[in-house]
């Protein structure tokens, strides 16, 4: 017989790549996706999974319907990867943020608590629970720091695992994972706001692409990587959290003239705050310019990790640098405008 597994979050950029690799594997797939008035798989679809797996739609924020889908799949892993995502977004919502972040977590636990279901349980931590970093760089040593109702959210959930491993004695664990990008990332995050946006500009128009804070640092892996690190963590059976990050950092400006290069354009900056503005030296076109509407409130400058206990205890390591993936997503996007690729991730 299959292993059960449940996948919420599925059709994010990680759930979709989760999906993929466990029905791979041999898993049976329970992928669990946000009740709503249309069934978003656009990623699923994609990558050509949708009639492979088992899509249930189920809002985790409400107990019954999670005991119900526990009870009725029995899964032996599960992955909680649904969240509400985007740091941002938190501070305008920052009750709806802490209902998905966190008491879907609380329910989830609970359920396999109350049933008394033998299950490996991943919780999706993150780099911004480190905040306004105390120490550099960041393991799972560091004490967090957040910055945002978002990360405080996040710490809470993480917790709460920890609390249910050490009370309960059940299999949870957490993977704090770095920022992680990839062709399927949303347009809301920055490195795929840039590329999209870059391969429109390449492709003839001349609306400049809006940023906020450009200074900001960040250590940015690949997310299958990260995705194949998650399901190291589970099988591995070490009931221990773990950092997953490439040990690198850098700002959002440098990721944008990395992705400009590709583009083919000769991206020049100037000016600084919010005058600052990239200009392709061959046609000066602006390439980006600020506004100010994309700063945060608060936000976190500069996140670097340190990856030497996945690396030492379960041989992870990252195959793409930033590099790499820039190249790949500006291809991608590229792609898909001239109309070579099929892909629509809102549907
Ligand atoms: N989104 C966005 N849009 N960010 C911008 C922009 C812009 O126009 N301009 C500058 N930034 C800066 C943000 O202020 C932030 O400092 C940085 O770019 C990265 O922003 P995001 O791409 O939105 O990612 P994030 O770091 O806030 O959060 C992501 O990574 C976390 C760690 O893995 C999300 O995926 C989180 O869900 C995740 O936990």
């Amino acid at each position: 017989m299959k292993n059960k597994v449940i996948v919420t979050g599925a059709n994010g950029q990680d759930g979709a790549y989760l999906c993929q690799a466990l029905h791979k594997k041999g898993y049976q797939v329970h992928a669990c996706i946000r009740r709503g008035s249309t069934t978003k798989t656009g990623r699923l679809k994609y990558l050509d999974i949708v009639d492979d797996i088992n899509i249930h739609q189920v809002d985790i924020t409400d107990y019954i319907s999670v005991l119900n889908l526990f009870k009725s799949v029995k899964p032996q892993q599960v992955y909680n990867l649904a969240a509400q995502s985007f740091v941002q977004d938190s501070f305008i919502n920052p009750m709806v943020t802490s209902k998905i972040n966190l008491d879907s977590v609380m329910n989830m636990l609970e359920a396999i608590k109350t049933l008394e279901i033998d299950a490996k349980f991943y919780q999706a931590s993150t780099s911004e629970m480190f905040g306004d970093v105390l120490s550099d760089p960041q393991n799972e040593e560091t004490p967090f720091n957040p910055m945002s109702p978002y990360a405080i959210s996040k710490c809470c959930a993480h917790y709460l695992i920890k609390n249910y491993r050490v009370a309960y004695g059940l299999q949870c664990v957490s993977g704090i994972l770095f920022n992680h990008e990839s062709e399927l990332r949303g347009r809301e995050f920055v490195t795929r706001k840039i590329t999209s946006g870059l391969a429109r500009l390449a492709k003839g128009d001349n609306v400049s692409i809006k940023l906020g804070n450009c200074d900001s640092k960040r250590d940015w892996g690949y997310a299958p990587d990260y995705v194949d690190a998650m399901q190291l963590i589970v099988e591995k059976q070490t009931n221990s959290d773990y950092v997953v990050s490439t040990n690198t950092t850098a700002s959002v400006r440098e990721f944008f003239v990395l992705a400009a290069n590709f583009a083919g354009f000769k991206p020049v900056i100037e000016g600084e705050g919010v005058n600052e503005k990239c200009i392709d030296a061959s046609t000066n076109k602006t390439l980006y310019e600020i506004d100010r509407k994309y700063y945060r409130p608060s936000d976190v400058s500069y996140l670097r990790g340190d990856n030497s206990k996945i690396c030492r205890e379960l041989g992870w390591k990252p195959s793409h640098d930033l590099s790499a993936i820039s190249e790949r997503m500006i291809k991608f996007d590229l792609d898909l405008l001239s109309g070579s690729l099929a892909f629509d991730y809102t549907i």
